[in-house]
């Protein structure tokens, strides 16, 4: 059956992990569905691993709606996300309406996912409003490299802890059906995960998250430099297909993210 937002909402219910990779072409989507990943995000992060560029920044509405469609020729099951690029979304709700429009019509995704907390709250419901499901993102958001100074861990420290607790919140109440944090201290993304009705999806944020995501081409080994969050899923594996089993596995059971992926 076709995982579905409802699915999801079930299955933070239920205590089930969800399990979320990046995908950016039709034959990583189909080793994906076929290993029963819930969540296939082509993330952004397309700029990283596709074009070699070395941030997000760059990335354009038409690379995402071409990769996002390239993604779902490949699926059936999985629920497909997709990543507003850089100032696609920041200037209006208008102006996020129609790049979601895009990516939803032409792409063919379930769901758009865009970077920031309470700022982005308006756009959030102006979006739900009008029939668009939307991923929140909050901690380390890689749009904003430029701003936060580097790739740094996220709210950490009283006041940054509550800034995130209170931007989890706004993008819940504005409608977010689902939330991705990135680099944050285990405690805080389990505290915000208990406190919120829509699920979290982590990476770096710890187990208590209720699903896990990674960038495809870090679980499989090929990052020369890779975070500490990342585990290499090859490692131990004849092929690919039982590379991404593993992943998913070790999510459902818990097992990964281990202590040592995570922030104190
Ligand atoms: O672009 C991306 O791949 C992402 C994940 C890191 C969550 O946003």
């Amino acid at each position: 059956m076709a995982v579905t937002l409802d699915t999801l909402r079930k299955m933070k219910q239920a205590g089930q992990r969800i399990a979320s990779l990046t995908a950016y072409d039709y034959s990583f989507a189909r080793l994906l569905e076929a290993a029963a990943v819930d969540v296939v995000l082509v993330g952004d992060s397309l700029g990283n691993v596709i074009q070699g560029q070395a941030t997000t920044v760059p990335v354009t509405l038409d690379e995402m709606v071409y990769h996002t469609r390239c993604v779902a020729r490949g699926l059936e099951r999985a629920l497909l996300l997709a990543d507003l690029p850089f100032l696609s979304y920041q200037e209006s709700p208008v102006q996020a309406l129609r790049s979601a429009g895009r990516l939803m019509k032409e792409g063919l995704a379930h769901m758009v996912k865009l970077e920031g907390g309470a700022a982005m709250a308006p756009t959030v419901q102006f979006l739900v409003e009008r029939g668009v499901p939307v991923c929140g993102h909050l901690g380390l958001t890689p749009q904003s490299v430029h701003q936060l100074g580097g790739y740094k861990v996220q709210g950490r420290g009283e006041v940054a802890a509550q800034h995130l607790r209170d931007d989890a919140l706004a993008l819940q109440q504005a409608g977010a059906a689902l939330l991705v944090l990135e680099a944050v201290p285990r405690a805080l993304a389990a505290q915000i995960t208990g406190d919120l009705a829509i699920p979290t999806i982590g990476i770096g944020a710890g187990v208590d998250c209720d699903g896990q995501v990674l960038v495809l081409q870090d679980a499989l080994g090929m990052n020369p430099t890779p975070a500490r969050f990342v585990r290499n899923f090859l490692a131990g594996h004849d092929d690919l297909g039982a590379a991404i089993a593993a992943y998913v596995q070790a999510v459902k059971d818990g097992s990964f993210p281990a202590a040592e992926h995570g922030y104190d």
